[in-house]
């Protein structure tokens, strides 16, 4: 075979594999902690769990973390793909079937990061312009991400080991230019993670939500009017199926027990808020119709359409004393928007999940 070697001009000496050890680690770990805690968030969102229902703030915090690494991730790709990008013209580009699957390798990793990120970021603006189901392929980006990875660290085994440690030449530049790849990252999470870190909410100026701005003190994601629920009917009843079927009005549930609890709503696009919630305890309205304590519960909503307008929930989260069929927020009657007559809360669960408008609750075997 002939080889023709060209010389492109990629003039700066960062373009060497120092750097790209140092931004490779920064980028390999962000990658890292998004993917585990995706995986947490696509656990409780697909299958209801079977995670615990405590720590009560673990999905803000799992969450918040999967976004905040997320953004983290865009400044750290742009400048490791800019420190590597004059070996994507080496020449020739193909030289084995195992250099092949090398490149194919690369490619999907590139393509799957930069779709990733992409889609996660409109998510986060709530801006879907998508016409496919975005969790599934944010889900599947991931693995080929997490895969190509695997194989582009094993294939860059030796040149990572050898520039793993300090102690080659000192290049004029790496340091200040690692620096401010360091302080932009930063910059990036300080101005952002203030939608679900209290104390960094002063600082929250580039993040889409801000945690405190909504009726009642509390952001909406889709309001009742999106939902079709503006008007909730004079003859509404809360139905319960169980062994011993029951209907409330909810002068009904307001005679029961009523409980307080402060939990957090916490939202898969990354932003979280406290409230204090007040009703009636789910397990108090699954021992009156009679459910075994292990009863998984079906929730439907009056809202019209959407995936989460019927959700199941295990019983480590029902039976759980923190679980609410919630009538108020922060000491008033719920409005609409926030799922008037009557809503879920429970801990360490998606707000997705966190089912508004509630209508029937069905014990299922
Ligand atoms: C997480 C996402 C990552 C992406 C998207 C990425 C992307 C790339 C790309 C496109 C190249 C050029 C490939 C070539 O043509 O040879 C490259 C090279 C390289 N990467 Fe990564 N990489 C990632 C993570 C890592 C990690 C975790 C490490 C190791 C800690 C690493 C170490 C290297 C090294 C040593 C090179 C060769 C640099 C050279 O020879 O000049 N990369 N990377």
């Amino acid at each position: 075979m002939v080889r023709v070697n060209i010389e492109l001009p990629f003039r700066s000496r960062l373009h060497e594999p120092r750097t790209a050890v140092v931004l490779g680690r920064w980028l390999g770990a962000a990658l890292a902690v998004c993917f585990v805690t995706g995986l947490i968030s696509h656990l409780l969102q697909e299958w209801g769990g079977p995670l615990p229902s405590r720590p009560v703030n673990g999905y803000r915090i799992t969450q918040g973390l999967h976004v905040i690494s997320g953004l983290a991730m865009i400044p750290l790709l742009g400048a490791k793909l800019w420190t590597v990008y004059p070996r994507l013209f080496a020449w020739p580009p193909l030289r084995s079937v195992l250099h092949a699957l090398e490149r194919l390798g690369i490619a999907l990793l590139v393509a799957a990061l930069l779709l990733e990120l992409f889609s996660g970021l409109l998510n986060t603006l709530q801006w879907y312009p998508w016409p496919f189901p975005f969790r599934q392929t944010h889900y599947w980006l991931a693995w080929i991400a997490v895969g190509g990875l695997l194989l582009h660290v094993a294939a860059k085994a030796p040149v990572i080991a050898e520039h793993w440690r300090r102690g080659g030449p000192d290049i004029a530049g790496r340091r200040a230019f690692l620096t401010a790849v360091a302080v932009s990252t930063g910059l990036v999470t300080l101005t952002t993670a203030g939608q679900t870190v209290p104390w960094l909410r002063r600082l929250d100026l580039l993040a889409p939500r801000r945690p405190d701005l909504g009726p009642q003190g509390l952001p909406v994601n889709r309001t009742a009017a999106e939902a079709g629920t503006l008007t909730i009917p004079t003859t509404w009843r809360l139905t319960v199926n169980g062994p011993n079927p029951l209907r409330l009005t909810l002068a009904d549930l307001e005679s029961m027990p009523q409980h307080t609890v402060d939990l957090p709503i916490s939202c898969v696009e990354g932003w979280s808020a406290s409230a204090t919630w007040t009703g009636v305890r789910l397990r108090d309205l699954l021992d009156r119709v009679g459910a075994p304590r292990d009863a998984t519960v079906r929730i439907t909503s009056l809202q019209r359409r959407g995936p989460f307008r019927e959700t199941e929930m295990a019983a480590t989260y029902a039976r759980d004393p923190l679980t609410l069929l919630a009538l108020r927020v922060n000491g008033e009657v719920l409005v609409p928007d926030h799922g008037y007559p009557a809503r879920i809360i429970a801990p360490n669960r998606p707000g997705v999940l966190q089912t508004k408008w509630v209508n029937r609750l069905e014990v299922l075997s």
